[in-house]
């Protein structure tokens, strides 16, 4: 008797796990169709072209991966229906912030849509990398390779981010630096526009140059520090983005 209730919870807890499992595919489906609104729109923004090529590409991948996931399920017989997820109507506020607060064409609206492009990859990435665990505890080996081949795609992603953020954003970012300290120069009369500008912006670009941002200057390099320190001993994809990040904060320090 104890053998056969032990044997019936065992079984609950296998059909709890498969219930998750097939809710978070669910919830990916979701992000997935979303992402693949939101791309467009993220394209059109870039500034360099080699970021709008990456969002290009970054369309047929999704494209791809939503076909992948409806493989699984037609795999696991489930209904290829999406659960809303949240998240990415968070991202989504972000990148609209972001085109408020940025100049059109300008090396800054590039990083700052390369950084809400990372953690939309990263969200995936923990996604995928989770499902893949379930796949795998399930024998669900068939979805399991669909789902490590999206998941390798989305790692791949974001590398390519990382590097384009160190190659094609920090030499203009700094030219586009320069051009500001020019315009401050001649607004030097209208210092409270300037200090309204500066004020409280997460893209602040003007840390070089004034004795007043030494302050600020020595902040970034110290948080930097941290941060690289933080992020050492992660993951390869993790430690290729704090790269990627980090080129973004020393160019903002020097
Ligand atoms: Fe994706």
């Amino acid at each position: 008797m104890k053998a056969v209730k032990k044997q019936s919870n065992s079984n609950k807890g296998e059909q709890e796990f498969e219930k998750l499992y097939h809710t978070l595919l669910k919830g990916i489906f979701h992000t997935e169709q979303a992402i693949l609104k939101a791309l467009p729109e993220m394209r059109t923004h870039a500034t360099t072209q080699e970021l709008q090529e990456a969002f290009e590409d970054h369309e047929i991948v999704t494209r791809k991966q939503i076909m992948r996931l409806e493989r699984i399920f037609k795999t696991l017989n489930i209904d290829a229906k999406s659960e809303k997820c949240e998240i990415m109507d968070t991202y989504s506020k972000m990148v609209q912030k972001l085109l408020r607060e940025t100049k059109d064409h300008s090396m800054v609206r590039d990083a700052g849509l390369i950084v809400i492009a990372q953690q939309i990859e990263h969200y995936e990435i923990a996604t995928y990398g989770g499902l893949l665990q379930f796949a795998l505890a399930l024998n669900d080996h068939k979805s399991a390779s669909l789902l490590e081949e999206s998941l390798e795609e989305e790692e791949q992603t974001d590398m390519d981010l990382t590097e384009i953020a160190e190659r094609d954003i920090n030499l203009e970012s700094a030219e586009e630096e320069e051009e500001e300290e020019d315009d401050d120069q001649e607004d030097a009369n209208d210092k409270n526009d300037a200090d309204h500008k500066n004020e409280g912006s997460p893209y602040r670009t003007d840390y070089s140059g004034n004795p007043a941002d030494t302050e600020d200057s020595e902040k970034v390099k110290k948080n930097q520090k941290n941060f690289e320190e933080r992020t050492a001993t992660g993951s390869p994809t993790l430690k290729s983005s704090a790269k990627g990040a980090a080129a973004i904060s020393k160019n903002k320090a020097k």
